[in-house]
């Protein structure tokens, strides 16, 4: 499939959404920085030159939006294994699919869905991730990050890395189409940085309080409030540490 390979670029994702109905599966967008990286939640991906990696990919689910559920954290799960193949060990997720590393956000991953029910849907998955910040942009960042370099003295060959990330969706996103997200919970489970944690989400104006502990099979989040286990689904809700 195609490699677009840009210098700059407003959006890896937004490129591939343009060209959506024009790509096959495993086309793939990468550039060297981003004057317009997207976030969730409408926020903004800081993306500075040649010190990170941006990288989206492209895949048409035939079952339609309805089986996407739970993709984003089949895609934390992938994104991870990647990592540890590349030889990056400790790199922990945090529900719904921030990749976390020393307590601190170390990867970001947006998933963006078109489609209409019934038809198949085109999926784009863009993953930032931190590999080697430059001084000068970190006070721009308004959450605390970590990036690769924590992890390695020597030059992290940026190049080889996305080409072992976009493996892993090859493999990935084929064996979340047959499989769904099943195949993935434990794997995502066995990297739960909050696993046993006190957290608190905040669902618009309220707090909810409790221990977290893991994840369904439709990707919601479980949480232990006194004794009795509820589930909460993505969306408008944000999980910290109590
Ligand atoms: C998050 O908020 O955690 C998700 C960040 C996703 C950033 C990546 S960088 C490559 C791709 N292109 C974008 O505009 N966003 C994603």
């Amino acid at each position: 499939a195609p490699l677009h390979l840009f210098w700059q670029i407003d959006s890896t994702n937004a490129y591939l959404m343009k060209r959506k109905h024009l790509c096959t599966n495993g086309e793939a967008c990468l550039a060297e920085m981003q004057t317009a990286g997207r976030g969730r939640r409408g926020r903004e991906w800081v993306s500075p030159l040649a010190c990170h990696i941006y990288l989206s990919y492209f895949h048409r689910l035939e079952q339609g939006m309805a089986a996407a559920a739970g993709l984003s954290l089949a895609v934390g799960v992938m994104l991870v294994e990647a990592l540890e193949q590349a030889g990056f060990d400790g790199v922990g997720l945090k529900w719904p699919n921030d990749l976390y590393l020393d307590n601190k956000k170390l990867a970001g991953i947006l998933v963006e869905l078109n489609g209409q029910f019934g038809e198949p849907a085109e999926v784009v998955v863009g993953c930032g991730v931190n590999v080697s910040m430059p001084s000068g942009v970190a006070t721009a960042i308004d959450q605390p990050w970590q990036e690769l370099q924590f992890l390695q003295e020597g030059l992290i060959d940026r190049s080889r890395l996305a080409s072992t990330i976009l493996r892993h969706l090859d493999a990935g996103l084929t064996e979340f189409e047959h499989s769904g997200l099943a195949p993935f919970v434990v794997r995502w489970q066995q990297r739960d940085q909050f696993a046993g944690r006190a957290v608190k989400l905040l669902v618009g104006e309220n707090t909810i309080r409790g221990t977290a502990a893991g994840i369904d099979l439709q990707g919601n989040l479980l949480l232990n409030i006194d004794g009795e286990i509820k589930a909460f689904a993505a969306g408008e809700i944000s999980m910290r540490a109590d």
